[in-house]
This record gives structure tokens, sequence and C-alpha cells, in this order.
């Protein structure tokens, strides 16, 4: 059993509407990730929900290693039997973005969408995503506009930038974009 807000019925439901809703961002957010993610590279989708965006990029980049984690035992479980649908050689985990099983400086591309206003400490996470990276690697943050991500989050990084999120049927505001790369 799932003790998180995604148990298996909101899971499943999510999961229906990110197929109707959410296709034009996971394209604009795998373009962005393909774009920095040299070949054979690693990367991890962290709060990746039913891994809708591990398997864009897994049908974009056959040569990458990807992976996903989420808190929910029950999306963890989408994502799997997805991956198990596509025969697609991906990993999903159950894990909190604050206690990863990635090994220190063994990610070359974190990626998280939709998920970071649901992070109780903020600042936390972003520590451990920076653990996660390797010198160099890069993060990709996408959420709602309501989320309020705050530069002050990403101090540790360098280029810390603003990415335009203007998916496909979608009003220019919703959304919000932060790359950084670690040092
Ligand atoms: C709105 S869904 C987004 C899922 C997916 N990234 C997407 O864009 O479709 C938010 C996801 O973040 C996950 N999540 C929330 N808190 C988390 C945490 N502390 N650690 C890992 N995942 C978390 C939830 O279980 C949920 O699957």
């Amino acid at each position: 059993m799932s003790t998180t807000y995604f148990d298996h019925e909101r899971s499943a439901s999510y999961d229906r509407r990110a197929t109707r809703l959410l296709g034009g961002l996971y394209r604009r957010v795998a373009a962005d990730v393909a774009a920095v993610a040299g070949p054979g590279a690693v990367v991890l989708d962290v709060g990746t929900g039913p891994g809708r965006l591990v398997h864009e990029l897994a049908a974009r980049r056959a040569d990458l290693v990807l992976g996903g984690v989420d808190l929910s035992t029950d999306m963890v479980a989408l994502a799997r039997a997805a991956a198990a649908r596509r025969a697609a050689r991906v990993t999903f985990e159950v894990a909190d973005v604050t206690a990863l099983p990635q090994r220190d400086d063994s990610v070359d591309v974190v990626v998280s969408t939709l998920s970071l206003h649901e992070w109780p400490d903020r600042r936390r996470a972003v520590a451990e995503l920076r653990r996660v990276l390797r010198p160099g690697g890069v993060l990709l943050v996408y959420d709602f506009r309501f989320a309020r991500v705050e530069r002050e989050l990403f101090s540790d990084f360098v280029d810390v930038r603003r990415v335009p999120v203007r998916p496909k049927w979608w009003p220019v505001a919703v959304f919000v974009g932060v790359r950084a790369s670690a040092v």
C-alpha cells in the first residue's frame, strides 16, 4: 500500500490525464534533456510519476541510461508496467527525493517535471540532487509557475538560468523551467 497522496486510484487517474494533456510538455523537456545529454549519458527523472518523460526519452535516445524515481509505489508500478509493454530498457525505483539510492557523482542529467511543488523541504531535496550529479552534470527542473521556484535553491550550482517552456496548446504562463550546472 502506498502512503503517498498518489495512491492507486489517483496515480491511474493522473496517468490518464497526463497522457491527454502533457504530451507537449514531455516532448519539450525531452528535447531539452537530449540537447545536454552526451552519448551514453546517465539520466535520472525525479518524481517521475507514471514515467511518461522517461519513455519519451527512451523513444528518442536508445543510447541513454534512463532511470526514474518516485515516492509513490503506485506511480512506480504504472511506470514499470508501461516499460514492460514497450520492452523499454529503463529502471524505476521507489525513493524520496531527499534520500536517493544513486551514488555520489553518478548521474549526468537530473530532470524533474511538476514534482518540486510537492517537496516539503526543497533545499534538502536540491542538495540531494546535487549530491548524485557528477561535476559538470546538468539539473533541469520544471514546474507550474505557481510553485515559485526560488533561484536561491540553486546557490550551489553555476550557470543557473530560467528555461522558457511553451509546449503547444498551453497558455504561455503555465510552466517554468530552471537549468543549472553542478561544479
Ligand atoms: C504531479 S506528479 C508529476 C509526475 C511526472 N513527473 C509528470 O510530469 O507527469 C508529482 C509526482 O511527484 C512525486 N513526489 C512527490 N513528492 C516526492 C518526493 N518527496 N520524492 C519523490 N517523488 C515525489 C509524486 O509521487 C508524483 O508522482
